[in-house]
């Protein structure tokens, strides 16, 4: 049975501070106070209608709990992270102008554009909601894929904008063409997530060049790159190239991923200087990123072995995960990502349940009126118990 948390349990959980967002006084007790949290039967996850995720509860107190839910990184942060951000501490009584141009610097070199050319935010889905409030702040449509990451959708949504959302082709790749055709004198930006959250496919890196350089020329194209940095093969090609090369288009990468940091929150985007400095217009220079955070990041962007670790790690789970559910019957979707999706023959709800009563926490999906399960790579051991998991409730 359901049942409301108090404020303090809730307080002493942690989720006053979803998304690296402290939840200010005002919002607990007022848009949100008819919005209860809930915990499942065994008390042990909370769901939370602010970010439509389950948490849990006390990840100390329950180790035998596969949080498999968020797409975190069960391997970060990075140990040159975290000792960076605790020796950063001490100098926390200044803003921290100087740290946070120094790690610009640096992702300006990587990515081989102006410093002027980057922005910097608490997590990409900061960047995501600004590009989508100076968008469509007057209107205008937003053309992606269906499925696809709903972040930018809902607050384009919200401010004015209107949603064109294009089904993904059989492979689940973007359908370029009809997203093309999609686009009209109203188009504002046009969002590709690749490779695409929630499906883990990639759109064939050649096609989404061309349709890059042509389609830029009319409406700006923003591509989330969250999972980039995990992506393998010949089509896990990065566009970052197209804005050193002078085109209207924007890329997103985040620390949340590849880098472990998803709790310290940091993400950047870059793109046409003329882009940048229009949202940067709304905002006090990116400084909503702690000195604690801005120097975990500069640790992590540097630390090769950290990332080549997890993304080693990610594929080996890929791998395990994938043979398993096949021999199960299932039939996964390949993963360029750190998560895998695949159709299951249940109730989203009563699935959940199922694998919350076995200690395995995983996302419910339902696309094109079928129930998916998405489950996020763990650790190996994680990954064994989703798999007894997934046999326990067939
Ligand atoms: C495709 C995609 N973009 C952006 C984000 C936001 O990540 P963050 O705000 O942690 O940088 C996520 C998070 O899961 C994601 O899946």
């Amino acid at each position: 049975m359901e049942k409301s948390v108090n404020r303090r349990k809730l307080l002493k959980s942690g989720l006053m501070s979803i998304g690296g967002m402290a939840l200010a006084p005002h919002l607990v007790q007022g848009a949100f106070a008819s919005q209860p949290f809930y915990l499942d039967t065994h008390n042990r996850l909370y769901y939370s209608p602010l970010s439509r995720e389950y948490f849990l509860d006390d990840p100390k107190e329950t180790k035998l709990f596969a949080k498999l839910n968020a797409n975190e990184n069960p391997y970060g942060p990075p140990k040159s992270a975290i000792t960076a951000a605790q020796e950063a501490v001490a100098g926390g009584n200044r803003y921290a102008w100087r740290e946070m141009y120094s790690l610009v610097s640096k992702i300006a070199k990587k990515e081989n554009v102006d410093t002027k050319q980057i922005m910097m935010g608490p997590g990409s889905s900061d960047l995501l909601e600004k590009v989508a409030l100076v968008s469509f702040m007057e209107g205008g449509n937003i053309v992606t894929a269906d499925p696809t990451y709903m972040s930018m959708i809902r607050v384009a949504e919200k401010v004015g904008g209107t949603w064109k959302p294009i089904p993904t082709t059989k492979e689940w790749a973007h359908d370029l063409d009809a997203m093309e055709a999609a686009i009209d004198a109203d188009t504002k930006l046009v969002y590709i997530c690749n490779p695409n959250n929630p499906v883990g496919a990639m759109t064939p890196a050649k096609d989404l060049e061309a349709f890059c350089k042509r389609v830029s020329k009319k409406v700006p194209i923003f591509i989330d790159e969250a999972y980039m940095e995990l992506a393998h093969g010949p089509d896990a090609k990065s566009m970052a190239h197209l804005v050193s090369e002078g085109y209207n288009v924007v890329v997103c990468r985040t620390f949340s991923k590849i880098m472990g940091m998803a709790g310290l929150r940091v993400g950047y985007m870059f793109g046409l200087q003329e882009f940048i400095d229009d949202i940067q217009k709304i905002t006090r220079g990116g400084m909503g990123i702690s000195l604690t955070s801005i120097m975990a990041a500069d640790a992590a962007f540097g630390d090769d072995s950290f990332q080549m670790m997890t993304k080693t790690k990610n594929m080996e789970c890929k791998e395990y995960v994938s043979a398993e559910l096949k021999k199960m019957g299932y039939d996964p979707i390949p993963s360029y990502t750190s998560f895998m999706i695949f159709p299951i023959d249940m109730d989203g709800k009563e699935f959940l349940k199922k694998m919350n009563a076995q200690n395995v926490g995983v996302r419910a999906f339902n696309i094109m009126d079928q129930n998916w399960c998405r489950v996020s790579m763990g650790t190996m051991d994680e990954m064994k118990m989703f798999i007894s998991a997934m046999k326990g409730i067939s």
